[in-house]
């Protein structure tokens, strides 16, 4: 029995097949429906053949293929969009467009900074017109052309794609994790503590009233008297820890916002903090319940009255991979224009 192993990439209905005969089964069934692009058999016989050992994605419809998608390694840091196809029936219906999210998810993860694509250069064919609006809609920019490098009657188009700023930004988020396991010994500097606070300064605070405080202890015997009071102990092995202090201000009116400012600055910590490769935790419940140990600590730190301590965020190298949590998917908790959850 043929073995196939599907993965089902996040937030895409495109899966990643693995099996080198279902690959180049899918390829060809799409490749020959598609003779408006592929017509020269050799060629669409080398994409076929490639296909078996190149990263492939592909989207179905009641469980026969509707496209596929081939990514293919040029470079350490580049990664070319080898092949792609969809049955012309199936056009747009955003099914090319999550291939591609998937690809792209997919060539992020891996490292790549950079992907590349070609076609045939716009304003000859409408087909091919249509092909270059697609991949420019997909963020795309043209890189050269290059007139001889298939026929004359077929110019090259190159695109590119930086993969950089995506990689930061969005493989930051989607990596940070509460972490609550052990923190390797040894100190954090200064200036990664100072930077980490400094992202939760530059967080929103309603009016600007800047609401929050905050106070980094990495002196070994004060987070001792600190972990005194933190019954059951949680960030214990962590050699600096940053307290979170309020103060409940009105902004305007009767509204106070401190609450949603210091909720700003933690999330802007916790992924600076990720973004230096430090492991925390958003630790605000267990030490504001009735055994009220945020006072206790802020009594320890000599916090005035009129702030409260209401979280604190251990910061160190942690000693094991974070346990991601279950999340429910992107379609249970957004949607465009109107209430529309599943
Ligand atoms: C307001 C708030 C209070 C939290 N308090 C605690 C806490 O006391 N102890 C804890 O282990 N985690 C606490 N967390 C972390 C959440 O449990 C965690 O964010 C959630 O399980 C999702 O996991 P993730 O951060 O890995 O996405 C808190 C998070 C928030 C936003």
């Amino acid at each position: 029995m043929e073995k196939t192993v599907r993965e089902t990439i996040a937030q895409s209905n495109s899966v990643l097949i693995t099996d080198p005969e279902e690959k180049q089964k899918i390829a060809r069934s799409i490749l020959e429906a598609l003779q408006d692009w592929f017509a020269i058999t050799e060629s669409r016989e080398e994409y076929i053949r490639s296909s078996a050992g190149q990263p492939f994605f592909a989207a179905f419809m009641e469980n026969s293929p509707v496209g596929f998608l081939c990514l293919k390694e040029t470079g350490d840091a580049t990664v070319e969009l080898a092949v792609m196809g969809v049955l012309k029936n199936c056009h747009r219906q955003g099914i090319g467009k999550n291939l591609f999210s998937a690809a792209k998810e997919y060539a992020v993860k891996q490292g790549y900074e950079f992907m590349q694509v070609k076609t045939v250069q716009m304003g000859l064919y409408d087909d091919y017109d249509a092909t270059n609006r697609f991949y420019q809609a997909l963020g795309f920019r043209e890189l050269e052309v290059f007139p001889g490098l298939w026929d004359e009657a077929n110019p090259c188009q190159i695109y590119v794609m930086s993969l950089r700023r995506q990689q930061t930004f969005q493989d930051l988020v989607s990596r940070r994790r509460s972490y609550r396991g052990r923190f390797k010994p040894g100190r954090v500097p200064r200036e990664d503590l100072t930077a980490i606070m400094q992202a939760g300064l530059d967080a929103p605070s309603g009016c600007n009233k800047q609401t929050t405080s905050l106070i980094a202890v990495d002196d070994p015997e004060l987070l001792e008297k600190l972990r005194a009071v933190i019954q059951p102990p949680v960030g214990e092995t962590a050699p600096a820890i940053i307290c979170v202090l309020t103060r409940r201000i009105t902004a305007y009116r009767d509204r106070c916002f401190s609450v949603q400012d210091y909720s700003a600055a933690i999330e802007n910590m916790l992924l600076a903090a990720a973004s230096l490769g430090y492991g925390s935790c958003w630790y605000e419940g267990h030490i504001t319940d009735t055994d009220r140990i945020g006072d206790q600590m802020a009594k320890i730190l000599g916090v005035p009255e009129e702030y409260e301590l209401v979280c604190f965020l251990p910061v160190g190298i942690p000693e094991s991979a974070a346990v991601p949590p279950k999340k429910k998917s992107f379609e249970e908790r957004a949607c465009f224009n109107g209430f529309f959850l599943h």
